[in-house]
This record gives structure tokens, sequence and C-alpha cells, in this order.
């Protein structure tokens, strides 16, 4: 029911706090132990590298997961889209482990994966948001998202799912990392709320940089770079802007070609340790004439910035809160060409063809 809501998007946008509240209250204890089923963990502590293989948004999320779980976990993770590993496989190292990350759980792709892992006898874990679904069902183990139903096309509260759960895995796979998690997102969860209450922001930087634009680049570098890749894939899908996610400092190795005079670049800029640099990749792109808005965090702010300032957060979890901005500019931008923003055309909310 999208209750007072013009479209369901806007209401999964919106159910993002609870949604990570949600697994706050599933997967730690009352005296903060994770509850994640020991098998689990010891399967996944046995491997010597973790497969993630998605598609889509999913595939997004699991770009920054492999982050987390190297980062926190110390084991070597790959990220893959599934319909290439389906029939490109790769060389698996000697004990790998299977991450499949699916909203609906049916994803034909993802699914081939899931047969040819099972069949090589390799042990795997699905993340998803419904429960009994076939990549529920024909994987070793499954833990759900617990996002609630996800009805417009576009993905959003799934992603945001999905990385926090990811982050809770990495985080109970390791036994040396210095941060309260259980804390950090339930910071998060309130940073969201107050990122979504701007929505009135969003829909004038949408209307006056996007709807009258051709085409937009997203651009950021490490974790930045990853959501820059959801933040264009969600801006085509429903806006049809032509949009292009892409790691800073690969944009003069040619891209640099496609900027002209009020082309919107839109820069993420939460990783301090490449700040400077993306800094002056912006400057790169605004020398060729580029309308440069930056979604950056408060420590790495500048006066004179076109753009929004986020709160500060661990930079592995930065994507929690920098992708938010940019589902609520691909919604304005959709809303203001004046389409379907829940149906997008040539689209399937489920895709069960490969
Ligand atoms: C984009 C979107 C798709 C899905 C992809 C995978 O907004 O929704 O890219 O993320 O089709 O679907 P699931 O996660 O159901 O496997």
């Amino acid at each position: 029911d999208k209750g007072t809501y013009e479209y369901y998007m806007l209401k999964e946008i919106d159910e993002q706090p609870v949604a990570i509240r949600r697994m706050l209250d599933k997967y730690f204890g009352d005296t903060g132990e994770i509850l994640i089923g020991d098998q689990i963990l010891n399967d996944i502590k046995a491997a010597d590298r973790i497969y993630i293989v998605a598609a889509g948004t999913s595939y997004h999320s699991g770009l920054i997961g492999a982050r987390i779980f190297e980062s926190w976990s110390g084991i070597p993770t790959e990220v893959h889209v599934s319909s290439e590993f389906a029939y490109e496989q790769p060389l698996l190292s000697e004990n790998p482990f299977f991450i499949f990350l699916s909203q609906s759980g049916e994803t034909a792709d993802s699914r081939e994966v899931l047969q040819n892992v099972n069949r090589a006898g390799f042990k795997s874990l699905t993340m998803t948001n419904v429960e009994k679904s076939t990549l529920w069902r024909e994987a070793t183990y499954a833990l759900p998202l617990m996002a609630g139903p996800e009805i417009a096309v576009a993905s959003t509260k799934a992603y945001i799912a999905q990385v926090t759960l990811q982050a809770i895995l990495a985080y109970a796979l390791s036994d040396r990392i210095d941060l309260d998690l259980e804390q950090e997102l339930s910071k998060i969860a309130v940073d969201i709320q107050a990122i979504v209450d701007d929505k009135a922001v969003f829909e004038k930087v949408a209307n006056e940089l996007l709807v009258p634009a051709h085409s937009a680049f997203y651009i950021g570098r490490g974790a930045d770079a990853d959501v820059s890749l959801e933040a264009a894939l969600k801006l085509k899908e429903i806006s049809y802007v032509q949009a292009e996610g892409f790691p800073a400092g690969e944009l003069k190795h040619g891209t640099l070609a496609l900027i002209e005079d009020g082309t919107p670049v839109i820069a993420l800029l939460t990783q301090p340790k490449t700040a400077g640099l993306v800094r002056g990749n912006i400057a790169e792109t605004q020398a060729r004439g580029a309308n440069a808005y930056t979604i950056t965090t408060k420590a790495l702010a500048e006066p004179g910035d076109t753009g929004y300032v986020l709160p500060d957060v661990d930079p592995l979890l930065a994507p929690l809160l920098s992708v938010v901005p940019t589902q609520l500019l691909a919604y304005y931008t959709s809303l203001g060409r004046g389409l379907d923003v829940d149906h997008p055309r040539n689209l399937a909310k489920s895709v069960t063809v490969q």
C-alpha cells in the first residue's frame, strides 16, 4: 500500500532508516553479540576467498561489501556479475565460499551460478529480501534482508539492507576491528532520516541540474567509485538521462572528452584518503565547463562547494549515507520529467530470464 505516496520508490527510500533498525534488532543480541550462526561463520573463516555474485544494484552493493570483508575480516574477496560468472567462470581459489546477493532471490543468472556452485560442492550463503525464494532455498545458508516488500522497479532499500548485512557479517568474522558497529549503524539510521527529510533540497537540484540534462556523470574514488556506479544506474533507469559512474582518476583517460558546457558532474567525496585527488578531478571537469555538484562529508567539505554535506561516518560505511542523495536525485529527475517512476520502460522487477 502506497499510503499517501505518489510512488513506491519514495516510500521505500523513506523506509531505509527502519530497514537498518530492523536489522539491528535481528542480528545484534542484548549484549551486542552478533546473532549469525557459528556454522556459517566457521565455513567462511575456513575459506581462502569469498566470491560475491550478483546483478545490477545487488552487484553494486557487493562491491561495497567486498571492501568491508577484506578490510575487516582479512579474507580476499572478489565480486562478479552473475551473467558473466555463469558462462565465463574465472579460475577459482582452492577453497572458495560464495555469497549471493539478491533482492528478489529469483534472478536467473545468479541461480545459474548457484547451480554450478552446488554441482562443484562449494558452500554458499544467500542474502535476500524474499525468504523461501529460489536462491534462498538452493544455497547452503540464507540470511534475510528484512527490508520489507520492495515494489518499485528501482531498488533502494534492498541495497541499504545488503550493505548493512554484509557489514554485520564482516564484523562477525573479524576479532580485531576497533569499531562499535551496532552504535555506528544506529547513528547511520538517524543520519539517513535527516537526509530523507531534506527531500526539497534534492528536488530543487534535480530540477535545475538533471531534468534538463542529456547526460550526467557521477565520479568518485574507492567506495565512492562503487557508489557512483549505483548512482548512475538509478538515474538512467528511471529518468532516462544517460549517466555514467566513473572512478574519478579514469576520466582523463578518455571520458573527459564528453564534458561540455553545463554537463552535470556529481562528485562523491567521502573518502579522506583520496579526497584531494578527487578535488583535482572535479577542477579538471570544471575547466571544461562542467556543472559540478559535490556530495561530501562534513570533514571533507570546503567553503565554496556547491553541494550537499553528509555527517561524518566511517569511510567504509559512507556508502550507506552517500547513496541516499543519489536515490532522491534520480527520483526527482524522473518525476520532473513526468515519467512513471515505479515502472520504467523495458524493465521488470525480477529478471527471471538469462
Ligand atoms: C536496479 C535493479 C536491478 C536489480 C537486479 C538484481 O534498480 O533493481 O539492477 O538490482 O535486477 O535483482 P535482484 O537483486 O533481485 O537479484
